[in-house]
């Protein structure tokens, strides 16, 4: 970490519902706390039960949500903490404002085609989606804007969670955020 104690960072990971946030996000977590490092995860399927609660699936609403989420990511990342938000994140400049805000910011494509993700369903909306049962759903009815330069890009559809976790690890090392020691 830069200056580790007194530097944090944010990482960020975008992607499909599907793809792998939740589960990379908490698996760097619990890497990270294993030497006793200060993460926190906000997780959007959380973060919308509380933080936003009460925001829906517009464009409007969604850079909402993502605009509140940076807001707090960059104050725990300005007091030392290592932030890792798990949040489809779907549109560019939303990103790229958060990427301004939080500026130690790193930013995870979790990529994985749609045909995968829609395999996948880890929670059944995809098919919820396709039988018109929810509107605005990213990948079906919404549209997913992918990183042009993110920091970090995964390819769930190819790697082992393990793996695509390493990669993640190996790339904050590069960027000095985390000592080699921790990988
Ligand atoms: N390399 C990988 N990295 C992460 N997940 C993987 C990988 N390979 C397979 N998977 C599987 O893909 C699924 C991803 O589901 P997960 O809930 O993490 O997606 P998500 O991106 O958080 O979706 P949502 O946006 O709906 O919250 C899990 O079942 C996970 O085990
Ligand atoms: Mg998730």
């Amino acid at each position: 970490m830069k200056n580790y104690p007194n530097s944090g960072f944010t990482v960020w990971f975008t992607g499909l519902p599907g793809a792998g946030k939740s589960t990379l996000s908490k698996m760097l977590a619990e890497r990270l706390k294993q030497f006793h490092l200060p993460v926190q995860i906000l997780d959007g399927d959380e973060v919308r039960k509380r933080l936003t609660k009460g925001l829906g699936y517009s464009h409007e609403d969604r850079e909402e949500n993502i605009r509140r989420i940076a807001y707090v990511a960059k104050l725990l990342t300005n007091i030392g903490g290592i932030t890792i938000v798990a949040a489809i994140s779907p549109y560019l400049n939303s990103r790229e404002e958060a990427r301004a805000e939080i500026k130690d910011f790193v930013e995870v494509f979790v990529q994985c085609p749609l045909q995968m993700c829609i395999q996948r369903d880890p929670k059944g909306l995809y098919a919820k989606a396709n039988r018109g049962e929810i509107s605005n759903f990213t990948g079906i009815s919404d549209p997913y804007e992918p990183p042009e330069k993110p920091e970090i890009i995964v390819r769930t559809d190819e790697e082992k969670p393990e793996e695509s976790l390493q990669k993640i690890l190996t790339e904050l090392v590069k960027l000095k955020y985390i000592p080699e020691s921790l990988i």
